[in-house]
């Protein structure tokens, strides 16, 4: 038996189908590429049937893909397969993939028939797919609530009817690995022609187990894993295609299967399915979590700094990520502070690191979360965190609805140098005091993220606006809090602009010093 798993993408027929707005077929496309680049065997693109959309974005992406096979989605009914061939035809190689219910639950409450009807119409099913390509793919859909009797006999015809993937899904995300490796490996002991097809797994996440259930069938004889990016898809979701990726590739010791998946395109794309789809990653999701390669624990810090290997299994460069993993919290060590501060191309003669340590736990205090151009501030500039803003928020007023133009008036507050007011029209009232603000400040500011979120309960809860703004290349964060959200959008950039305002204060002391060092 080969050790290659064949990844089957399912991003944009199980994914897509899960999203409370469709994708048009220009994102559509840009996922379809991207998933090329990462690697994905076979792509499932759609479900023609389901509208002309659909089949039209089917037949558009399946046009446009050179290494990965494209795949649509069929029940099995003659009207499906042949939507489906039609939508694929334009590819010099394609996949149907088609499919029907084998639990005795579906089987009587959804179908309302009996098992051999369904079995007859599953035969006719992949008999009629073959009319359009040699590659069908079968799926008994709840297959992993199928009684197993019932389960080995629709493998077998559909082999027998020419099915070249077999496809065995945990649909509703009920079985346990050790079951669910049972019945892959009971497949393998009673269907007679099982050496004739690749065997598949399509596990959901209802109970948290995709990912652990596809591996098990593996471990048992399955080639076969239909995941997404991001996990995303029906209900809970699907197994996460990233995730199998990387335990395949970090355990091949000891499980000694491969894919051609290329790690280092995992964080794109999934960073690119995520804005595409509106589906914000948890920030504990394995793999491609934004804290998935941070350390925050003081002892892991030390520990990492030491031998990357005592807390780490994957490299962050190795999903193509590159970026501080460490977090600066005051849970962070002084030999974590000297690292970071050696990063940032300060020796220790350049500063105290007992004064540096002790002004840093105060802020880290004050703040959570410190960054690295409040570290440099810190080095600069003596007790920033009692210095007053530079930049603070006097008068804000918008008015704005349906129909109306956005229009703001803000009045800031710059230094001692007193107080400006602008007024600005925009696509919403915040873009309209964002234009207001910049103005004022001259600072063309570019928004990378912008998070809202509710501090508190019922009418007294505060609305927390967390912004991530780019200045001149450089990143810096913003928070804003107050009754009104428009208000604490304007907060949270008048937070960055104090941070930019700050940055550059400790550029021109960088400056000067230089200047200094060049005259000795
Ligand atoms: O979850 C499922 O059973 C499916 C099938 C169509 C494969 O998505
Ligand atoms: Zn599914």
């Amino acid at each position: 038996m080969t050790d290659q798993v064949i990844i089957f993408d399912t991003t944009l027929r199980d994914g897509e189908q899960a999203l409370a707005a469709s994708l048009t077929v220009k994102e559509k496309l840009q996922i379809a590429l991207a998933l090329q680049r990462l690697g994905v065997d076979v792509m499932e693109l759609g479900f023609p049937i389901s509208s002309p959309g659909d089949f039209k974005s089917v037949q558009t992406i399946a046009s446009q893909l050179t290494t990965s096979i494209p795949c649509a989605l069929a029940r099995a009914l003659t009207k499906d397969i042949d939507a489906a061939g039609e939508a694929l035809r334009v590819a010099e190689r394609f996949r149907i993939h088609t499919f029907i219910s084998t639990s005795t639950i579906h089987v009587e409450n959804k179908l309302r028939r009996g098992f051999d009807d369904v079995l007859e119409m599953a035969v006719k099913a992949v008999t009629h797919a073959k009319k359009y390509t040699p590659d069908v793919e079968f799926s008994c859909e709840d297959a992993g609530r199928t009684p197993i009797d019932n389960l080995c006999r629709m493998v077998e015809a559909a082999i027998k009817a020419g099915a070249t993937t077999v496809n065995i899904p945990d649909t509703v995300g009920y079985t346990v690995p050790s079951e669910f490796g049972g019945i892959i490996q009971t497949l393998f002991n009673r269907v007679p022609n099982i050496d004739q097809a690749v065997i598949s797994v399509h596990c959901h996440d209802d109970l948290g187990l995709s990912v652990a259930n596809s591996i098990a069938a593996v471990q048992h004889g399955a080639r076969q894993i239909e995941c997404t990016i991001n996990g995303i898809g029906e209900r809970a979701g699907n197994c996460s295609l990233e995730e199998i990726a990387m335990i395949l590739n970090t355990r091949k010791d000891h499980l000694g299967l491969h894919t051609n998946i290329n790690p280092v395109e995992i964080h794109r794309t999934s960073q690119l399915v995520s804005q595409l789809c509106n589906m914000p990653i948890q920030p504990n999701k394995a793999i491609v979590g934004g804290n998935a390669f941070s350390h925050s624990s003081g002892i892991h810090q030390d520990g990492v700094l030491k031998s990357k290997n005592t807390y780490e299994i994957i490299t962050p460069e190795s999903i193509g990520l590159t970026q501080n993993n460490l977090n600066l919290t005051s849970r962070s060590g002084r030999h974590v502070i000297k690292h970071r501060m050696e990063q940032l191309g300060y020796g220790e003669a350049d500063y105290n690191l007992d004064e540096l340590y002790a002004d840093f736990l105060k802020l880290a205090d004050k703040k959570g979360q410190v960054f690295d151009y409040d570290l440099e501030a810190l080095m600069f500039f003596n007790n920033i965190h009692e210095e007053p803003e530079h930049y603070s928020l006097d008068y804000l007023s918008v008015q704005s609805g349906s129909g109306v133009l956005a229009t703001a008036t803000v009045k800031l507050k710059t230094g001692d140098s007193g107080h400006t007011v602008e007024a600005a029209t925009g696509n919403g009232p915040i873009d309209a005091v964002y234009q207001c603000l910049n103005r004022i400040a001259g600072y063309e500011v570019t928004i990378d993220d912008y998070k809202i979120s509710s501090k508190g309960e019922g009418k007294d809860a505060l609305g927390k606006v967390d912004i991530v703004a780019r200045y001149q290349g450089r990143k810096f964060h913003g928070i804003g809090l107050a009754t009104d959200i428009v208000e604490s959008s304007a907060l949270a950039m008048v937070h960055v602009f104090n941070h930019i305002y700050r940055a550059q204060a400790v550029e021109e002391k960088k400056q000067a010093r230089l200047e200094i060092n060049d005259q000795v």
